[in-house]
């Protein structure tokens, strides 16, 4: 037992060290520093044992957009767990919220939709997806049209197939991933990765026709789908170059591979329309979504398919006897209720009019940092963004990734009351409850901006 250990003996901080295998996390770090536990929430803020309160400036992971205490939401939930807490959805079996759901998400889905499958993570609805386009594929008398592009730098989730089109090797290595069907194209972050003077217009070409020479080599002939977030969260709040989405779908379309559009972080509101796919003029035939789903109050994801792919996916089964495919939780009636709750709500408070309405707020307090020599970019929309660390004054030097500088950042704004998150490319990530206020959205940047200067200058100090 190391030292740390011994020093918080009995707590319930040694005890997780002990006995839990922490995600996404370091473990010899948090046997030294202790994990943080979170007992309550509160609109905005969540608290944790030692009593001391914080905004949420990701909204936990990207998720909890109606805030960490919604009673409705709670009440969803109870409410389901009274009348039914579990029934399944094989072999014909179903139940009312689950239909409901499924309903709902197809009268506000783009594109024309028309089927939903659920699952519980949108690691599982990625996997679902990749499955659905192999079983289309095949059933199209095309078996071979396997592989998935996906981009370098996208986060797609960690099971076998979705950690396999995650292009960010902390998800693949030492798990000898990725899987051969997955293959990766450039790098669409404009700030780090476009020539010098190139305009963002020319950079979306460039990135187009590397698509298009990739699935040449590979032949058309093996590549099923194309999948984009579109915007890149975990991997860096990475808006689309202009005109990216417009020049890609021509592409997909010439050469028949599907497009989805993996809006686990996306859907629901935070880029300020129900989808990003609306915000970004994408045409998907598949959407993966989860998170903002129940505002991640009950794990539930959701797959929507075009009608051809449902059509097609729905022969097969008939001819093979079943669809072989499901979760013992697909579709579970409490999380579809909270779900439907959370949708409902969206609604009756006009939630995506509310964070239209801070937007502009929300993108001048991150332009805001910009005065901070050691910010290389600012970017955003809706109320997700992000600020770029470089060497001090330089255009887009990185600095030195041994300093981990973003994570420094990060426990200085979380010692002045804000959890944000550092990001891999160096970068932190802003990311509040959708029903954050004016004056909470200026509270949350005042904190982070009063420790700026000093992080600034020991920007200045480092190698
Ligand atoms: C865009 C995107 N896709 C998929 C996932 C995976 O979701 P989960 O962690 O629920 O499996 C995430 C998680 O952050 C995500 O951001």
């Amino acid at each position: 037992m190391n030292k740390s250990i011994n020093g918080l003996k009995n707590s319930l901080e040694a005890k997780s060290i002990e006995r839990y295998l922490h995600p996404y996390t370091n473990p010899e770090m948090v046997a030294e520093n202790g994990p943080q536990i979170i007992e309550s929430g509160d609109g905005i803020r969540v608290t944790d044992i030692d009593g001391k309160t914080y905004i949420e400036g990701m909204s936990g992971l990207w998720c909890a957009s109606l805030g960490f205490n919604e009673p409705a939401l709670i009440e969803a939930a109870v409410g389901q767990m009274k009348e039914l807490p579990f029934y399944h959805s094989f072999t014909g079996k179903i139940s009312k919220p689950t239909i409901r759901l499924a309903e709902k998400l197809i009268d506000i889905s783009p594109n024309n939709l028309q089927k939903v499958f659920f699952c519980n993570s949108g690691s599982e609805a990625n996997d679902t997806a990749i499955k659905l386009v192999w079983y289309y594929q095949a059933s199209k008398g095309q078996p071979q049209k396997r592989k998935i592009i996906s981009r370098k730098g996208s986060y797609h989730g960690v099971t076998l197939a979705a950690a396999s089109l995650t292009a960010l090797s902390y998800a693949q290595v030492g798990f000898s991933l990725p899987l051969d069907f997955a293959l990766h194209t450039t790098w669409p972050h404009y700030f780090q990765n476009s020539h010098q003077d190139e305009r963002q217009e020319d950079f979306s070409k460039r990135l187009a026709s590397d698509l298009e020479k990739l699935i040449n080599e590979e032949g058309p002939e093996n590549i099923g789908a194309f999948i984009a977030e579109p915007l890149m969260g975990a991997g860096g709040v990475i808006l689309p170059p202009k005109e990216y989405f417009n020049l890609i779908q021509p592409i997909l379309d010439k050469y028949e591979i599907l497009m989805i559009a993996d809006e686990v972080i996306c859907g629901f509101g935070r880029t300020g329309s129900m989808w990003g796919s609306e915000t970004f003029n994408i045409k998907p035939d598949i959407i993966t979504c989860a998170k903002g789903l129940s505002s991640a109050y009950i794990p539930i994801s959701a797959v929507l398919m075009s009608k051809d792919i449902a059509e097609e996916v729905e022969k097969q089964a008939n001819n093979l006897g079943q669809f072989g495919h499901g979760y013992t939780y697909s579709g579970h009636p409490v999380a579809a209720a909270v779900a439907l709750k959370t949708l409902e709500i969206m609604e009756d408070r006009g939630v995506i009019d509310h964070v239209k309405g801070m937007e502009d707020l929300f993108l001048e307090r991150v332009s805001g940092l910009r005065e901070f020599s050691c910010i290389g970019d600012v970017r955003g929309v809706g109320l997700i963004g992000a600020a770029e660390f470089v060497k001090p004054n330089s255009e887009r030097e990185k600095l030195n990734p041994k300093h981990k500088f973003s994570a420094k950042v990060v426990k200085a704004i979380q010692e002045n009351g804000v959890i944000l998150r550092a990001l891999p490319i160096d970068a932190i990530a802003f990311c509040p409850p959708l029903v954050i206020e004016e004056k909470e959205l200026t509270e949350m940047f005042d904190r982070i901006h009063d420790v700026m200067p000093e992080m600034d200058k020991y920007s200045k100090a480092l190698d």
